[in-house]
């Protein structure tokens, strides 16, 4: 089974950016605890902080991985081309986002990525990726 997290714009800063939000792990250390915890899937990780990178990827295993985890920061909020993206592969795509963005500012409400999306996970932390792994390895999930 093949998954990747996909992490957008400053999250990797995580750990150093906004502690009281984000809280004071790095993202880098964080994946290895996800590796040793699920150590019988091939968990891929990318992060990048601009949106063609981002989409390039998408496509590049969007047809050949189980599952994406997509965490896409403010992007989230923006990006009709990654949503678009979400609905062309045939690859679940997994929402996450660690804050609650709708105990935050308005503009986090909106999202064009949970529509195309299988599912989202808002708001329990860094848990949610591992949350989201867990999903897809319960079953063999379809779009
Ligand atoms: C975020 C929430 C977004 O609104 C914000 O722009 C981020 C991180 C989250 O994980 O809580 O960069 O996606």
């Amino acid at each position: 089974m093949k998954v990747i997290i996909i992490n957008g714009p400053n999250l990797n800063l995580l750990g150093k950016r906004e502690p009281e939000i984000y809280g004071s792990l790095s993202f880098d250390d964080y994946y290895k605890s996800l590796q040793e915890k699920h150590p019988h899937i091939h968990l891929e990780y990318f992060q990048s902080n601009h949106e063609g990178e981002l989409l390039d990827k998408i496509h590049e295993i969007g047809f050949s991985f189980d599952g994406i985890i997509l965490n896409a920061g403010a992007y989230t909020h923006t990006s009709i081309a990654l949503g678009d993206a979400i609905a062309a592969i045939n690859t679940p795509v997994l929402e996450v986002h660690i804050s609650n963005v709708h105990n935050r500012e308005s503009f986090r409400h909106h999202s064009y990525l949970s529509a195309p999306s299988k599912g989202v996970i808002i708001g329990l932390g860094l848990k949610g990726y591992d949350l989201a792994i867990q999903f897809f390895k319960d079953s063999n999930h379809t779009k």
